[in-house]
């Protein structure tokens, strides 16, 4: 099968696994990594075959949405008849690119992972970032906020995986972080008016919490 095809029928198998899904990991989120992923890997000259499977498959057996070892990854792969080399290359890519935790090193050691994980980390922030962690809180039943409890940066995926704080510290736990670890210099550069928007946003948020917004008429 040509490599269009290939790229068609997965997404249209992935726009089916996802459509459904309520916790900011929807198909579009797919679909945003996909495009932003295959605009990075042509200005980086990444493999852009490679970056487009991988963005497309990343998520189908991520930790937070699926059971333990169903490998639906590999199981498409083998479907569709994908080499066993590119299988491989496209399943380390997957394998390298979700954050493990603040103190946990991810960096990916492919160009095609580096490009795939900046396009994922890029709908990690920004406004939409801020919408997905949200979504994502609110579907695992967390708080907003909750002064009472401070942000914990996890030096371990395992301390990073049991924790239930609000929202809120995510920010602080995650998705502050993530601009000094973008990979590529494209990516770099989308990253820094999103990171900024996020700052401004939990000023205002932080504003209204204690009260501090001076209203000029009441
Ligand atoms: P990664 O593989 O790096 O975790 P994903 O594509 O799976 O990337 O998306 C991660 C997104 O899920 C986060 O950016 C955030 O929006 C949401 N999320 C994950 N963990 C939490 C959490 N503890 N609290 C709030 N949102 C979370
Ligand atoms: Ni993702």
């Amino acid at each position: 099968m040509k490599k269009e095809h290939l790229i068609e029928k997965t997404a249209r198998y992935i726009q089916q696994e996802f459509s459904h899904e309520g916790s900011g990991h929807d198909w579009w989120h797919i679909h945003r990594v996909w495009q932003l992923a295959q605009w990075i890997a042509r200005r980086e000259g990444a493999n852009v075959f490679i970056v487009e499977m991988a963005a497309l498959l990343h998520d189908l057996d991520d930790w937070k949405l699926s059971q333990p070892n169903e490998a639906k990854a590999w199981k498409w792969m083998e479907q569709l008849g994908i080499p066993p080399n590119d299988q491989q290359t496209i399943q380390q890519v997957i394998d390298q690119v979700s954050f493990k935790g603040a103190g946990v090193d991810t960096t990916p050691d492919s160009l095609e992972a580096r490009v795939v994980q900046d396009a994922d980390r890029l709908d990690a922030m920004g406004a939409i970032g801020i919408a997905r962690t949200f979504a994502y809180g609110g579907h695992k039943n967390r708080l907003i906020y909750d002064p009472e409890e401070q942000p914990v940066l996890h030096d371990s995926f395992d301390a990073y995986q049991q924790s239930t704080g609000p929202t809120i510290n995510h920010f602080y736990e995650k998705l502050l972080l993530l601009k000094d670890r973008i990979n590529t210099a494209t990516g770099q550069k989308l990253a820094r008016q999103r990171h900024q928007f996020m700052e401004h946003y939990l000023e205002q948020f932080f504003r209204e919490w204690n009260n501090h917004e001076q209203p000029l008429t009441l």
